[in-house]
């Protein structure tokens, strides 16, 4: 395997996973970090032994044989870094969002087919093992319900709920309606400012599908959820303890033609118990960290072989539904403020 020298752009949080995943993955060489925080920039490249650089330019020049890097600078910084990268030939994987903006993700999209350079977006979700099991079940989901719901962590608080949380899955949901978004609608509330920090929305695709996302970083609990109802089968994912049920009609035709024919007779089945009788079955999963597989696929993509699952036109499929999510919001707020804080 061709083994490529890489670099990490923003060692925070989420970059120093990054430097961790890199660190240790057969065929990526890290050869730097850069973050605008030199002290911060030093103290990981001693702990890793590679070099550290204070800005992207600086990285080019310094360390112009580096091939690939991820992009984990906060997302207002994600243009800037990526135009130059991109226009420096460098193959980016761009933490999520993709841009802080459609206008933006598309100036990076259009720059990365511009200059044939691979571009992968942070969507780690997607590599989530139940949903990875469940994009290789080809269902055509007529319905699709997510709920992703948590307490105020106090980060990511210069964007709204949209932006930082429900982005995961409206990337996912748009991947398995996988039919162009003809209609949104939703409704938020602020509380802490002025950015939402709990929104329902419901999307319409062109094939029928229908969508609805509910996020919240106010909740006292912890809960990522996924169902998919499609024609020929049902499936539930719990993304958070990486478990899931399947219920297949194929499975289920016997016992429900049973059912319907008693039902016929008149025969009382109210002390039935539904749970008993459909057959479910657990949804089969590969094992593998998320954002370890991100890293790996990305970096096979930069050595030519095949192609990222989440490349910038599905980055920037994503950001284009949330800033229309957020629109529709502020559509129905009509002045954008909420029940208990107002305008915020
Ligand atoms: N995939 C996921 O599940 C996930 C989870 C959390 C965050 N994220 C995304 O990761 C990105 C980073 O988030 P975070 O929580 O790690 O932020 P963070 O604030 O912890 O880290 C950002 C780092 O970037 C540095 N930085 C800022 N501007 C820079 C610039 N122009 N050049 C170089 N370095 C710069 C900062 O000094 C800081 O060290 C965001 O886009 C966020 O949305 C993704």
């Amino acid at each position: 395997m061709e083994t490529l020298p890489v670099a990490v752009i923003g060692v925070g949080r989420m970059g120093g996973h990054h430097v961790r995943h890199y660190a240790g993955l057969e065929g990526a060489d890290l050869v730097a970090v850069v973050d605008g925080d030199e002290a911060r920039a030093a103290s990981v490249a001693q702990e890793y032994g590679c070099r550290a650089f204070p800005s992207v330019e600086a990285l080019l020049e310094g360390a112009p044989e580096v091939r690939a890097v991820s992009v984990a600078t906060p997302t207002i910084a994600h243009r800037p870094a990526a135009e130059t990268l991109l226009r420096a030939g460098v193959a980016c994987l761009i933490e999520k969002p993709l841009a802080q903006s459609a206008e933006d993700a598309r100036a990076i999209s259009a720059l990365a087919d511009e200059k044939g350079v691979v571009v992968a977006v942070g969507h780690t979700e997607r590599f989530n093992p139940v949903v990875r099991a469940m994009a290789e079940m080809n269902l055509a989901p007529r319905f699709i319900e997510t709920h992703r719901v948590s307490p105020m962590t106090f980060r990511s608080i210069d964007v709204g709920v949209v932006f930082d949380l429900m982005i995961h899955d409206l990337d996912i949901v748009l991947a398995l309606a996988n039919s162009p978004l003809v209609g949104v609608s939703a409704v938020g509330v602020n509380l802490l400012g002025s950015h939402e920090d709990v929104c329902n929305a419901r999307l319409e695709f062109e094939n029928g599908c229908v969508a609805t996302l509910t996020t919240s970083r106010l909740a006292l609990k912890t809960e990522r959820k996924l169902r998919v109802f499609a024609a020929d089968a049902y499936v539930s994912a719990d993304y958070g303890n990486r478990t899931g049920i399947v219920l297949t009609a194929k499975d289920n035709a016997d016992r429900m033609r049973e059912i319907a024919m008693r039902m016929a007779a008149g025969e009382d089945l109210t002390g039935m118990d539904w749970s008993d009788v459909v057959k479910a079955r657990q949804l089969e999963l590969v094992e593998e960290d998320p954002l370890r597989a991100e890293l790996s696929e990305f970096l096979n993509a930069v050595r030519g072989e095949g192609k990222p699952r989440v490349d910038a036109h599905a980055g920037c499929a994503a950001v284009e539904a949330a800033e229309r999510v957020v629109t529709a919001m502020g559509e129905r707020l009509g002045s954008g403020g909420g029940p208990w804080g107002g305008k915020g």
